[in-house]
């Protein structure tokens, strides 16, 4: 496909079709391109993929991690599936709310290259990972395994399990800077004991982009007999992988941040074996033990975020996972060469590209995150978020990219952080 049918196909799907389920229907035939390594594409290419987005030009948004606006397409797909299932009302509802809701499923299940009965649409990646935390059958004296780094709401979940049930939380301390995979997995292989019920993993460290070795991880931790949960809500639709292949019993993530959906979509991921050993937040008596579908039971909610998913995705598939994760590392590292070891700036992000992609953290060392951020907005209209997290060993300012970014963007950020310096 070349760009202009890209583009054209991007801009008609969102307002060719008629009706959900005949939409759901043409996108499970959609191929991801050949995608190529390394550089990935054209200048040509990503110029028509800004031009996919409808971007704000009243700041240059380098906050892309918090979530990610959707491009037009999808944006108008988001609308038009509202206006179907608000016409249509209770009959939507009764008569193909069910079977969209599983195609969604199968589409999502098909590019995480797991089962369908192992996967669930959630509302984001709190829900996911919360769903499994308090859906354990923790016992007093139980302990589970976890890092500084991982993100405050999964954190808090477990500290409320040891209020509640008495469990004992071990937390590591991940280096910014590792010297081997080995270093990383002996930190949290230290930290497991015989009483281990679960070790907690981010796949994408939130807070310097850090791509940790979850599969080294996973094995380790299942030689000793401990399951593994994954924080997927950085990695998801941003890295290529499938989330079999990284060997953890359940995964979370979020839509609205990498793959574009609109606001309100995650995705959980329990293997099939682990299901039955889950308590669902809210019960359904519909399904029996062993189903995931009892996870899911979360009342009448927003049903066409859910079915734009199915458009985020093929909109995802058409650029390639592959494509997307060499664009988005190139992207961070034009900005992070040109800044990494500038005499008063402190990168909190790994070198190496495997250690790393669209996401990188940078500390000025004379000023306070907070105080960067303010003057990078004010001065140099340029919009990032401050990370002060002094006990997770991290004070910058987080600079996400995402693919509508250009380097004359990225020039502006390169040419203020200097300037800060
Ligand atoms: C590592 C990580 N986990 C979980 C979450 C929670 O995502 P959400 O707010 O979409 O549920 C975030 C949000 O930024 C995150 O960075």
């Amino acid at each position: 496909m070349d760009k202009r049918e890209f583009l054209k196909t991007m801009t008609l799907s969102g307002i060719a079709m008629s009706m959900a389920g005949k939409r759901l229907d043409a996108f499970s035939s959609v191929e991801e391109p050949e995608s190529p390594k390394g550089g990935g594409a054209s200048r040509d290419f990503w110029e028509e993929m800004r031009a996919a987005y409808l971007v704000d030009p009243s700041r240059i948004n380098l906050e892309n991690g918090y979530y990610c606006f959707m491009p037009q397409a999808t944006l108008e797909a988001s609308i038009q599936h509202a206006r179907e299932v608000n016409l249509l009302g209770s009959y939507y509802m009764r008569t193909r709310r069910i079977e969209d809701k599983v195609a969604v499923r199968k589409l999502l299940a098909e590019f995480a290259g797991c089962a369908l009965e192992e996967v669930i649409v959630t509302r984001n990646a709190t829900e996911s990972l919360d769903t499994v935390i308090s859906g354990l059958d923790w016992k007093p004296g139980d302990e589970a395994v976890m890092a500084a780094q991982d993100y405050g709401a999964m954190l808090d979940m477990f500290k409320q399990q040891a209020r509640r049930y008495g469990i004992i939380n071990r937390v590591v301390s991940l280096p910014n800077h590792p010297t081997s995979d080995e270093e990383i997995v002996s930190l949290y292989e230290g930290a497991i004991t015989s009483k281990t019920r679960l070790l907690m993993v981010s796949h994408l460290v939130f807070i310097t982009g850090q791509i940790l070795p979850v599969r080294k991880i996973c094995d380790m931790a299942h030689a000793r007999g401990v399951p593994v949960m994954v924080d997927g809500a950085h990695s998801f639709a941003h890295i290529e992988f499938s989330i079999p292949d990284l060997g953890c019993d359940y995964f979370g993530t979020s839509l609205h941040k990498w793959l574009g959906a609109p606001l309100g979509a995650g995705l959980l991921y329990v293997r099939k074996d682990r299901v039955a050993g889950l308590w669902p937040q809210f019960s359904d008596s519909s399904y029996g033990d062993e189903d995931i579908r009892k996870l899911n039971h979360t009342g009448t909610n927003p049903v066409h975020t859910e079915l734009t998913i199915a458009d985020a995705l093929s909109f995802h598939r058409k650029i390639g996972s592959a494509r997307k994760e060499a664009r988005l590392r190139t992207l961070q590292e034009y900005w992070t060469k040109q800044v990494r070891g500038w005499k008063g700036l402190t990168m909190n992000t790994p070198a190496e590209s495997y250690r790393a992609c669209a996401i990188a953290n940078v500390g000025v060392d004379r000023l306070a995150p907070a105080d960067v951020v303010k003057t990078l907005l004010e001065k140099h209209r340029i919009w990032t978020v401050a990370i002060d997290a002094p006990l997770a060993n991290v004070r910058g300012v987080r600079v996400t990219p995402n693919i509508y970014t250009t380097t004359t963007e990225l020039d502006a950020l390169v040419s203020a952080l200097k300037e800060l310096a």
